[in-house]
């Protein structure tokens, strides 16, 4: 049987056993692609960190050979990658200048719920590891957001202290979002990092872009010149309206950037964003995802990840996603699927099954 893209369905490794890579991403190099993500184990205990950040390696996308744990959770209670961390949406990117493969995750830190709201850094010289952890990280600190205005780039007086304190922010949309004052609290010690990814330009630049300020507002920062930190090069997106899972992409010069709301691991509808210069203006599109209300309504019963551009075929490019099953974590499923494009703008439509040739001219 020819190979194909099942999305939702339980994909296999060259092995025969279940790929195990959620939340995850890829990275492309000497023309093999890969894919790096969530290593889950069975049960709620998968919701965290048991074993590290998988990673597997192929050269049509379909077809998968495991290559390990390229980094592993350590079994040292005091260690800041400990079993029983939460570890998500691992991203690998490679520094050309380095000659290093990099990889940034969310960090939170065992015990801790989703409190840390850290980076974790890692490297290795070879793409499938074993990764050395570095570090973990609060992007920015003791820097301020380009894109705010300069009396908003202020410590928070007594009574804003006062007001944030009192403030319940379950990383969901909350009434009377207070939209000026998270990233000012958390100057001094670095900006809240949850979900996240990472994005190499064509000029060899590379950037962060997750979710801050409890998740209320993205922010982009520029990485510095090895990858291994933030440069303090930074703005906010969309303040106040809760976006995550965020995965971007560029097509004939143009940003695109899909994200979800929050709401945990249940799914919620696409966001789809556009811009000319990375760091904006960037214009909200609505909705990618075409189909039933159902589909629209859940992306599919998934949740972005990763925007995959396919080697050697223009202006192909897959939508990466995830089908959490947080009851029984290993059996999240991966819903991969075409990007097509309308009027130049990205649309996603639900195929049962496909290949790369989807993109080849009809
Ligand atoms: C949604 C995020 O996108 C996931 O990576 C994970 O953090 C869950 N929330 C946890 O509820």
């Amino acid at each position: 049987m020819t190979p194909a893209f099942h999305p939702g369905e339980i994909w296999r490794d060259t092995n025969g056993l279940p790929i195990n890579a959620h939340g995850g991403g890829i990275v492309r190099h000497d023309g093999v692609y890969y894919w790096f993500g969530e290593h889950k184990v069975e049960g709620e205990a998968g919701n965290l960190a048991q074993v590290g950040v998988h990673a597997y390696s192929s050269t049509d996308l379909l077809t998968w050979k495991d290559e390990g744990i390229a980094l592993a959770v350590e079994d040292d209670p005091l260690s800041e990658i400990a079993r029983g961390c939460i570890l998500e949406r691992p991203k690998v990117i490679h520094n050309p200048r380095t000659g290093k493969f990099v990889m940034w995750f969310h960090l939170e830190i065992a015990g801790a719920g989703y409190s840390s709201a850290r980076c974790g850094v890692a490297v290795a010289d070879v793409a499938t590891g074993p990764y050395t952890y570095l570090k973990s990280v609060r992007p920015n600190a003791r820097h301020w957001p380009q894109n705010v205005a300069p009396q908003f780039k202020q410590p928070l007086n007594a009574d804003e202290r006062a007001c944030v304190k009192e403030l319940v922010l379950p990383g969901g949309p909350v009434q009377n979002y207070p939209t000026d004052l998270l990233y000012r609290r958390d100057f001094e010690n670095g900006q809240m990092s949850r979900d996240m990814t990472l994005f190499v330009d064509d000029d060899g630049t590379a950037y962060h872009l997750a979710a801050s300020e409890d998740n209320g507002t993205l922010h982009l920062s520029r990485l510095s010149d090895d990858f291994l930190d933030t440069t303090g090069e930074y703005v906010r997106l969309f303040p106040g309206h809760f976006n995550e899972a965020p995965a971007l992409m560029k097509r004939r010069g143009i940003y695109f950037l899909i994200t979800s709301g929050c709401t945990g691991w249940t799914p919620n509808p696409a966001r789809l964003f556009k811009a000319r210069t990375i760091w904006g203006p960037w214009a909200e599109l609505g909705n990618p995802c075409v189909g039933t209300d159902a589909q629209k309504e859940s992306t599919f019963e998934s949740q972005s990840t990763y925007l995959l551009p396919v080697a050697g075929k223009p202006d192909a490019y897959v939508f990466l996603a995830d089908r959490w099953r947080p009851e029984n974590a290993i059996d999240g499923r991966y819903v991969w699927l075409p990007i097509q494009f309308r009027e130049d703008q990205p649309v996603i439509a639900w195929q049962d099954s496909w290949d790369l040739g989807f993109f080849d001219p009809a």
